[in-house]
């Protein structure tokens, strides 16, 4: 194969290097495209650039493939567990039991916030977003935290390790006590001999006066939800977290601003989408084939379909849907709007829209269902995948800061207004 792409602009030659990616991925290098011929690149959404070089995540979306560090999703998903593959994703390689168990112990002591902190939760409105409350607490948290978050690359690194243990640990218990806080009820602290999710489940749904484990199975699908959303390359939220580390940015201001972007109903913001569009259509008396009809003629959106990058299957819905039927078989949970799920699936991909478009359930579809079923309320679920997604964020802050990379900056095609001259307000 070629070692160089030719692009012909006008009457003009020019070579550019390719890049191959160690999965055969081919990538022209345009860098200097615009020094040499003053021309730049238009990619609006991005859904053609390779914004920077990676090692944390592969997909190959065309086959439905996803791979943490190169450990397949379906190996990860079976056999283990949301803290071993974040280690995996932090570091390059699944831990040691040396290495996983410090890592745990490390995350176990840093489940407290302190009294501030925790005072902090209730300046917020009464009925402000949980996303909100979360994207600010991890920057507070950060400010409880001078010498992991001086914004000077050298010194934020070497307190990569334990900033990474402190942010996994205490986003839970800020998304716990938020919760708590809302429901009027007193705080209820880590207790470090429980497994990550089960401490969560107990610091958020425990009853203070009588501490239970959560039941095995309900913690068991929430390792897998927070597993499977760990990581997924360049995701509008990830390009956010790199794009403000790019400028030299703490990791506590980075991660915020994923959470950020990560709010979004085209993005984390789906599996809360896919629930309440799956009440409304309940509530309309719809069994989902009116919706679908409105998806197709482009009224609607079917919340939890499409993905841009799988365009066969998303390796993780396949996974969940799984998990996603056990877990409700074992809580007991049959609901109407399980059914609407059911029926709505089954239409879509039977139908020719749907398979055209290459249109298949992406993993908010199965998510939501499963976390309305563990009890969380609607507006907790994008903090969910949060907590899971944080570990990427992590990794890719990480990775970003150590190659050095220069400050993310693309350019524009201006499209408006001409220079002109300034009129005075009375002549306007
Ligand atoms: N329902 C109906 N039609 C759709 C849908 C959908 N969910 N998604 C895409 N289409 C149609 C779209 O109208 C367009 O049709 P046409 O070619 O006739 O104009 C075609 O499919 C291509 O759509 P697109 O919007 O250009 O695709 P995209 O790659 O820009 O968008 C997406 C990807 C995920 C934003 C989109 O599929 C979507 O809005 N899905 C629903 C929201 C959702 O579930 N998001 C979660 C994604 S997974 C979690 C994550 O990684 O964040």
């Amino acid at each position: 194969m070629e070692e160089s792409a030719t692009l012909r602009i006008g009457s003009e030659n020019y070579n550019f290097p390719l890049i191959k990616g160690t999965e055969s991925e081919i990538a022209v290098d345009l860098r200097t495209l615009r020094s040499e011929s003053s021309c730049i690149t238009f990619d609006d959404g991005y859904g053609n650039t390779g914004s920077c070089e990676s090692k944390v995540t592969f997909i190959d979306g065309e086959k439905g493939i996803l791979r943490y560090r190169g450990y397949p999703i379906e190996q990860l998903a079976e056999k283990s567990n949301f803290l071993e593959s974040a280690f995996a994703l932090l570091y390059g390689e699944l831990p040691s039991e040396n290495q996983l168990n410090s890592f745990r112990k490390k995350i176990s002591d840093n489940a407290g916030l302190r009294e501030n902190m925790a005072k902090g939760l209730h300046s917020f409105a009464p009925d402000a977003h949980p996303m909100a409350v979360l994207s600010a607490m991890v920057n507070n948290l950060g400010t409880y935290h001078p010498e992991k978050s001086t914004n000077d690359r050298k010194r934020d690194l070497e307190a990569f390790d334990d900033t990474a243990a402190l942010l996994i640990s205490a986003i839970r218990t800020i998304a716990a006590r938020d919760y708590r806080n809302r429901k009027g009820l007193a705080p209820i602290p880590s207790d470090p001999s429980l497994g990550y999710c089960a401490d969560f489940l107990q610091m958020t749904f425990g009853d203070s006066n009588n501490p239970q484990p959560p039941p095995q199975k309900v913690c068991e699908a929430l390792n897998l939800v927070f597993l499977l959303h760990a990581d997924h390359e360049q995701n509008c939220s990830t390009s956010t977290c790199r794009m403000v580390a790019s400028g030299g940015a703490n990791v506590f201001a980075s991660v915020s601003a994923a959470i950020g972007a990560l709010w979004g109903p085209l993005h984390g913001g789906a599996n809360m989408a896919v629930i309440k569009m799956l009440k409304d259509i309940h509530d309309s008396g719809d069994d989902g084939s009116r919706f679908i009809e409105d998806a197709k003629n482009g009224k609607k959106r079917l919340m939890g379909f499409g993905h841009r990058v799988y365009k066969n299957y998303d390796p993780r819905a396949k996974i969940l849907n799984v998990a996603c039927n056990d877990a409700l078989e074992e809580l007991g949970v049959s609901s109407p709007i399980l059914d609407i799920a059911r029926h709505l699936e089954e239409v879509a991909l039977s139908d020719e829209y749907f398979i055209q478009r290459k249109l298949y359930p992406n993993v908010d579809f199965y998510s939501g269902i499963l976390l309305e079923a563990i009890g969380f309320p609607l507006n907790m679920f994008t903090v969910i995948f949060a907590i899971g997604r944080l570990p990427g964020w992590l990794s890719h802050w990480k990775e970003i800061a150590e190659s050095g990379s220069k400050i993310h900056r693309p350019r524009q095609v201006y499209q408006g207004a001409t220079v002109r001259d300034y009129v005075s307000i009375e002549e306007r």
